[in-house]
């Protein structure tokens, strides 16, 4: 068995005395789409923080093929080839759609201001590289004619696309997507993981929190379940459905909210 991509071992962060999450351990395999699903409030945003460096654990371990990224800078951890998007969208609105893949970009791949302002050959190599990356995933996702528009003109749904697309600009070993289709209306939702499929077909391996549960069942291999800050189930979608502590979870709560 080869090493596993992600690895997160024994995570803890509590809130005033509220274990947000509690002992929670899973890997990742290579090329893979991973869901992680679970009531709200059960600990899938506070889990994507610990690993990706925006909160530090009280305890526990992260790695990334292998190379301990705990105690890192959120930076550090996405430049080490670990991406995330945010559940509440994070684009800049005054910014054209392009310009926002581009500071994606630069807030990975090591030029710094200093660089731009001179327009170093190491600026100028990245920047083209970049503007030809971000060229492709706006066509990929269906926005390379709205380019130079502002970000501010875009949908929701639309917002959430140019978040993965920053996200995919490094070429990330691993992204994580904390509610891709939340809030995403249902034809739009089949866009998604349509484009999800098309990455995932190019070798892109995915971590994806949803609560719209038969999306992520359709997309994933693997299932892994929280509640109340703790692991309930890991396994194959099959299994998971399967599971009666899940379903006990779930019991009296909505499987799908409109939006959470
Ligand atoms: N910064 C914080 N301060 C205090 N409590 C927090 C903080 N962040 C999260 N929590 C608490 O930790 C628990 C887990 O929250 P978290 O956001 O990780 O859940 P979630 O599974 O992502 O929920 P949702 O599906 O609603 O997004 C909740 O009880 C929440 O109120
Ligand atoms: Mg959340």
């Amino acid at each position: 068995m080869s090493a596993p991509l992600l690895k997160a071992d024994g995570l803890c962060k509590s809130y005033a005395g509220v274990h947000a999450v509690a002992e929670v351990s899973f890997s990742l395999v290579e090329g893979t789409i991973t869901a992680m699903i679970g009531p709200n409030g059960s600990g899938k945003s506070t889990t994507v923080d610990l690993v990706t460096g925006f909160q530090a654990a009280d305890a526990g371990m992260v790695s990334l093929d292998g190379r301990a990224l705990t105690g890192l800078a959120p930076e550090q951890i996405a430049r080490s080839g670990l991406m995330r998007t945010f559940q509440q969208v994070r684009v800049y609105d005054t910014l054209a759609i392009e310009e926002n893949l581009l500071t994606a970009a630069q807030e990975t791949d090591g030029t710094g201001w200093l660089d731009a302002l001179l327009r170093s050959r190491r600026f100028r190599a990245a920047d083209s590289a970049a503007r030809a990356r971000a060229a492709e995933l706006l066509d990929l996702v269906g926005l390379a004619r709205m380019a130079q528009a502002p970000a501010g003109v875009l949908s929701y749904g639309q917002k959430k696309l140019v978040a993965l697309a920053g996200a995919l600009m490094p070429r990330p070993r691993l992204v994580i997507l904390d509610e891709p289709v939340a809030g995403v209306n249902p034809t739009r939702v089949l866009e998604v993981e349509a484009i999800i499929r098309r990455l995932h077909q190019a070798g892109q391996s995915f971590l994806i929190i949803e609560h719209n549960v038969d999306f992520v069942m359709r997309l994933s291999q693997r299932v892994i379940v929280l509640d109340q800050g703790r692991k309930i189930a890991d396994g194959t979608p099959e299994e998971v459905r399967a599971n009666e502590a899940v379903l006990e979870a779930y019991l009296g709560t909505e499987a799908e909210p409109a939006d959470a």
